[in-house]
C-alpha cells in the first residue's frame, strides 16, 4: 500500500534525524561542542553560558530583544491549529513563506498549509521532518492562500493536490519561495546564534525540535521551557515543526529564550503567564534545545 510505503519512509527519515540528533546531544555531553565553552574546553556553569549567549549577539552587534511583530507589524499570520494531522512541517513552511511574502513582497497574505499536506507525495500527515523538505516543495510549485484551499486535515484524512480554488469566487494565484537555506550548522549549533539571530531579523524561521513529554506540560514547569534532553524532559514523543518569532537575551530574568509561535491553536497553552501570548511558548537559547538550533530553515519568496 501506497500509505504504509510512505509511513516507512517517514519513519525511516525520522529515525535518521533523531540519531543526528542524539549524535549531536551526545557530543555535547562527552565534550566536542553544543554548549559555551570555557578557554579549557569545559562547560561554562549554567549561570555564565546565559552571558555568554548575550555576549555572542552584542559582539555581532545584535539587539537582546528582537519581536518579528514590532519590526514587521501585521505580517505574521494568526496562530493556525493543525488539529489532528502531523502536517506541523506543513504549518511553519506555510507561515514563514506567508509572513516573507508580506515582508519582501509586501502582499499581506496567509498561505495554505493544506496545499503542502495534500501535494506533498509523503509526508501528509504522517509526522513532521526538517524544513528543507516543505521549502523544496515550495520553491517546485507555489501554494495558494488559505482563503482559496482551507485547512481541512484536522481530522486526518487529505484530499488530493488542489488546482483550484475550493472557496466559491476567489481567485486561483498561488506563492512560490525562491529560494531557501540551513541556517547555523547541525555539528555546532551553539556557536551559530548569531546566525539565527540574524535570519529572523529579515522574518521568522521555520525550525524543528525534538519534543519530550515534558513538553506537553508548558508553561508548568517554567515560562522559558527548558526540557532541552531526553534526560530531563522525559519520553521523545516526535518532532515538530514551528516558526521562531523573536528572542529575548533574558526572558524576565529566565535567561536567553527563542519566542516560537506553534500550530495547535489559540487555546495551546492551557495558561497563558504574563509575557507568554497565546498559542506562543519561549524555549532556552544557546543550547541547542531539543535540537531547536540544529534544524533552522529560512527562504526567501519568489514574488520578491
Ligand atoms: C508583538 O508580540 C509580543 C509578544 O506576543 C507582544 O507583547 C507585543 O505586544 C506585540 N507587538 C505588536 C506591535 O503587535
Ligand atoms: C533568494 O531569493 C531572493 C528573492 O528573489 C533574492 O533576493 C536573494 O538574493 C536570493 N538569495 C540567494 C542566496 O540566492
Amino acid at each position: 500500500m501506497a500509505g504504509a510505503r510512505a509511513r516507512l519512509v517517514v519513519v525511516v527519515v525520522s529515525v535518521a534525524m533523531v540519531v543526528l540528533a542524539a549524535v549531536v546531544r551526545h557530543a555535547a555531553a562527552t565534550g566536542g561542542m553544543g554548549v559555551a565553552r570555557t578557554p579549557t574546553g569545559a562547560p561554562l556553569p549554567q549561570a555564565q553560558y546565559e552571558v555568554a549567549v548575550a555576549a555572542s549577539g552584542r559582539a555581532a552587534g545584535l539587539p537582546k530583544r528582537f519581536m518579528v511583530n514590532e519590526t514587521f507589524p501585521d505580517c505574521l499570520p494568526p496562530v493556525l491549529n493543525q488539529g489532528g494531522c502531523g502536517s506541523c512541517w506543513a504549518f511553519a513552511a506555510s507561515e514563514v513563506l506567508s509572513a516573507r511574502t508580506c515582508i519582501y513582497a509586501g502582499e499581506k497574505v496567509v498561505l495554505s498549509p493544506q496545499a503542502l499536506v495534500s501535494c506533498d507525495d509523503v509526508l501528509k500527515c504522517e509526522m513532521g521532518v526538517l524544513g528543507g523538505r516543505a521549502w523544496h516543495d515550495l520553491t517546485k510549485h507555489g501554494i495558494p492562500t488559505l482563503e482559496c484551499v482551507p485547512y481541512v486535515s484536522g481530522d486526518g484524512k487529505v484530499p488530493a493536490c488542489p488546482t483550484q480554488c475550493s472557496a466559491p469566487g476567489v481567485a486561483w494565484k498561488t506563492y512560490a519561495a525562491a529560494n531557501y537555506t540551513h541556517v547555523g550548522s547541525f555539528i555546532d549549533p551553539a556557536s551559530h546564534i548569531a546566525a539565527i539571530k540574524r535570519a529572523i531579523m529579515g522574518g521568522p524561521v521555520d525550525v524543528t525540535f525534538n519534543v519530550f513529554a515534558k513538553f506537553q506540560e508548558y508553561p508548568a514547569g517554567g515560562v522559558v521551557f527548558d526540557g532541552c534532553h531526553l534526560s530531563d524532559g522525559g519520553r521523545f514523543t516526535g518532532m515538530h515543526s514551528v516558526m521562531i518569532v523573536g528572542w529575548d537575551d533574558d526572558m524576565m530574568g529566565h535567561g536567553p529564550a527563542w519566542l516560537v509561535q506553534n500550530s495547535w491553536g489559540e487555546a495551546w497553552p492551557a495558561t497563558t503567564p504574563m509575557g507568554v501570548p497565546a498559542g506562543h511558548f519561549w524555549i532556552k537559547a544557546g543550547v541547542d534545545c531539543a535540537g531547536i538550533e540544529s534544524m533552522v530553515y529560512a527562504g526567501f519568496p519568489a514574488t520578491a
